[in-house]
């Protein structure tokens, strides 16, 4: 059996996780907390993280701080969970639905100008299976029109664009630790605040809306309300679990870009007889081996080869099924016409297995049994 996905869990992650049942500090904001932020400081140099309880509240307090409203519109692509749209969506902003490009299936920057009115306050950008977007493009757009950019990044923590790493090219940047991703914490996430003014701010919404964080800094003896806010904060235990994956992350990149070259090599065959196209990954950027994704010539051979894989108990999926035509995106307002690549794609793309402790045989059966059915 080869599942789409498994979390990578060694004596490490058990370790520090008992480690931080044993303390006496089991809510948020413990020590492993704040070694989870001295690390990506060194790993990414984000200066300034706050950890959440998923890679979706991330986004929700992204639209929280920019004090989004019901008159807003917000430019977002349709190819991504419905977390990225929802997390404006609950503040009552509209999304407008941006289509995407036919390589790397990111946001089509070159759409994003036209659909800017004076009604939109936030881009919402999505790393594709850990591709960064064309940010040099969408960046000079965002600045022209002093519109604030979220980055969600979820599944992007350790890809880089242009040597800068995804999550601090916008005003946020938002990743995501769930357990399918490549450094998992089994539920949680991160804000990165990459404009300081936003950082106060940034700390009380996350507290409940108190000002909890400064009694801990020792700046105040005791807190109040001040804000809206949630419980953002993960537990200090699930910190630890993340800690141990984030000391292993040169490990795990390693291996998951490995297995990554390995279908890109193995499947080339396959591309140049027209049975699929291969992952696409711009020269400017470089990937942290997320997901390797295929292309189809059309959704029954998707569909076929799901269901062939199935038969041999190997686990591909499905992702994503486009936003804008889904059963909210059409009570919005929106029709399948809106975006045309993400609807064509959203009927063709397959996402493969791949996690770091998948072994090269299991490579090759994989790239073998698509051969076989789709030959
Ligand atoms: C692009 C994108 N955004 C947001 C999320 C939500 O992250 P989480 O599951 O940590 O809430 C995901 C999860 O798969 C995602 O792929």
């Amino acid at each position: 059996m080869i599942p789409f996905n498994r979390a990578t869990i060694t004596d490490l992650e058990k370790k520090y996780v008992l480690e931080a049942l044993s303390s006496s500090h089991l809510s948020g904001d413990g020590s492993f907390t704040f070694r989870v932020y001295e690390k990506c400081k060194e790993l990414l140099g984000l200066e300034k993280m706050l950890l959440t309880t998923s890679g979706t509240t991330a986004l929700e307090m992204a639209a929280i701080l920019l004090d989004l409203t019901p008159e807003d519109e917000v430019i977002v692509p349709s190819f991504t969970f419905s977390s990225t749209a929802n997390a404006f969506l609950l503040r009552g902003a509209r999304p407008v639905f941006c289509d995407i490009r036919p390589d790397t299936m990111n946001m089509d920057e070159t759409l994003l100008e036209d659909l800017i009115t004076d009604k939109t306050k936030a881009i919402y950008t999505v790393d594709y299976a850990g591709v960064p977007c064309e940010m040099d493009v969408i960046e000079s757009v965002a600045k022209k029109h002093s519109i604030p950019i979220v980055e969600d990044s979820a599944q992007a923590f350790g890809s880089f664009y242009k040597g800068r790493a995804a999550g601090t090219l916008g005003t946020f940047g938002c990743y995501s630790f769930h357990e399918t991703k490549n450094y998992s914490m089994g539920e949680g996430g991160a804000i990165v605040l990459n404009d300081e003014s936003y950082e106060d701010r940034a700390e009380i919404i996350r507290e409940k809306g108190t000002n909890r964080r400064q009694v801990l800094k020792g700046m105040t003896d005791k807190y109040t309300w001040h804000d809206v806010g949630s419980s953002f904060l993960p537990s200090d235990v699930l910190a630890a679990m993340l800690y141990a994956q984030l000391e292993r992350f040169e490990e795990i990149k390693t291996r998951r870009v490995a297995i990554w070259n390995g279908y890109h090599e193995q499947l080339k065959d396959m591309e140049q007889k027209g049975l699929l196209r291969r992952a696409v990954i711009p020269e400017n950027c470089e990937h942290n081996g997320h997901m390797y994704n295929i292309l189809l010539p059309d959704a029954e051979a998707r569909d076929r080869l799901v269901a062939g894989l199935k038969e041999k108990e190997i686990y591909a999926y499905i992702c994503y099924v486009p936003l804008h035509s889904a059963p909210m995106g059409a009570k919005l307002g929106y029709r399948p016409e809106t975006c045309p690549v993400t609807e064509d794609y959203g009927q063709r793309v397959l996402r493969l297995p791949l996690y770091a402790d998948m072994t090269d045989a299991d490579v090759t059966c994989v790239c073998e049994e698509i051969g076989r059915i789709l030959g």
